[in-house]
């Protein structure tokens, strides 16, 4: 099975989760670029407001075609309860190429925030095959590596079932 992660990450988490499954997936990886400044307190400010009001950013161009991957693993950090707007944009654009999704989200809240699954799914127009929700801190102090072993557990019997 061809696999693709794709993230957004500013501050380094969501990223660090998705080169570790990368390694354990043995697959391809592409982060996704939000070309609006969100640096600095108002950048921040910016993040709050997009994200509350479901805005899409304009992101970088993209190097892997989502459509040669039998599996796309979507990673986002959570702003205001929702999924950030570089992924908003991303799964809009290429919602009809994708054949399977999986979500992955490194968040403040972690598992609380499943309740953004229906608005991903609606976005990408299917359903996630799993999905992996971490809290931020426990990725900090490396408690959260049962989590991604079930998880990549659940993408390799997936693999069983294409084959
Ligand atoms: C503007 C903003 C809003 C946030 N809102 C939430 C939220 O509503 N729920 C939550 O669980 N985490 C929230 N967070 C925390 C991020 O999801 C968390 O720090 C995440 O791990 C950042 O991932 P990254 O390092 O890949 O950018 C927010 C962070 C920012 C910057």
């Amino acid at each position: 099975m061809k696999i693709l992660i794709t993230y957004y990450s500013r501050t380094g988490v969501n990223e660090s989760v998705c080169k570790s499954l990368q390694s354990k997936l043995d697959c391809d990886i592409e982060p996704i670029i939000d070309t609006k400044n969100r640096k600095g307190l108002w950048g921040l400010l910016i993040c709050g407001f997009d994200a509350t009001f479901k805005k899409m950013s304009k992101i970088g161009a993209i190097e892997k075609d989502p459509g040669n991957y039998d599996l796309v693993i979507v990673s986002t950090p959570i702003w205001a309860g929702t999924i950030t707007p570089a992924i908003r944009t991303y799964v809009f654009e290429n919602k009809d190429k994708f054949k399977k999704v999986a979500f992955v989200s490194v968040s403040g809240s972690g598992e609380e925030n499943k309740k953004v699954l229906p608005d991903f799914e609606s976005l990408a127009n299917k359903k996630v095959i799993t999905s992996l929700l971490l809290r931020r801190w426990a990725v900090r102090k490396g408690t959260h590596q049962e989590k991604v072993e079930s998880f990549v557990k659940e993408i390799l019997s997936q693999d069983k079932e294409i084959k």
